[in-house]
């Protein structure tokens, strides 16, 4: 445990680390689960699905508008990233796998005003504040006992008319197909394989977008926060009464 991290939750540090070292060894692997490769693979009638649904969200996300100075946290192997380029006039991405971001440099080459940061999320605060902070398929490896410090970290990464936006999983799509990759789940805890058999522990939480909601109401947050069948998206900022 690093010793920066305030509030040492028992067990959970160990969690936190075993997630990360996943993801490390999954980089390379990583895109077959968001193109639908491999194990991945369901079918043409899934991958239309599939598409159809990333088109709503990247819709959205268009509309949202993600401006200025932009930071992604947890910003992967690059997807979102490149759609974020195409829009930010300064664009800093944050992940802790230096192989994730490795693959992302590659995948964006080099560009005016990008910036990458290798940091732990759970140890690391802001040198500045930006206009947008975005995060897809990152809030669900957030642990619930973290979930409020985790957002009064966003807040503090946030310029005073800052926003926000988010993409992640909806419970549904391993209800439906069982993805093969999660062997066992019980109490925001899964247990994944890797191509290679190796089984990892990760956090995953899924929101609903009337809870989630709710619930960063009650963090101070104005959320408008939707949904497809298999993936959740919205917005947030602080909301004008809890503006500090
Ligand atoms: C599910 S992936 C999402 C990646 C990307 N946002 C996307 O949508 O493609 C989760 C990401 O979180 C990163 N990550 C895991 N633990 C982290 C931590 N403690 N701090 C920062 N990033 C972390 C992983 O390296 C991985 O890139």
């Amino acid at each position: 445990m690093s010793a920066g991290r305030p509030d040492p939750l028992p067990g959970v540090d160990g969690l936190l680390a075993e997630q990360l070292d996943y993801y490390r060894r999954r980089a390379f692997e990583y895109d077959e689960w968001w193109q639908r490769l491999g194990r991945y693979d369901h079918g043409a009638d899934h991958a239309a699905e599939w598409e159809r649904q990333v088109g709503e969200v990247e819709d959205a996300l268009e509309g949202f508008a993600p401006g200025g100075d932009v930071l992604e946290l947890a910003g992967g192997t690059g997807w979102w990233t490149e759609r974020l380029a195409g829009t930010a006039s300064t664009l800093t991405v944050l992940d802790a796998s230096v192989e994730t971001l490795e693959l992302n440099r590659r995948r964006l080459g080099p560009r005016a005003g990008l910036r990458y940061v290798v940091a732990d999320l759970f140890d690391w605060e802001p040198d500045r504040r930006y206009d947008t902070v975005f995060f897809s398929f990152w809030l669900s490896h957030v642990p619930r006992r973290r979930f409020a410090p985790f957002w009064e970290l966003v807040w503090r990464c946030l310029s005073p008319q800052g926003r926000v936006f988010l993409i992640d999983n909806r419970r549904g799509l391993e209800e439906l197909l069982v993805e093969h990759h999660i062997v066992e789940e019980a109490d925001g805890v899964q247990r994944r394989t890797l191509n290679d058999g190796s089984a990892h522990r990760v956090v995953k939480v899924y929101w609903e977008p009337a809870e989630l909601t709710a619930r960063l109401g009650l963090e101070g947050w104005e959320a408008e926060i939707g949904g497809t069948r298999w993936f959740i998206y919205g917005s947030a900022r602080p909301a004008a009464h809890a503006r500090r």
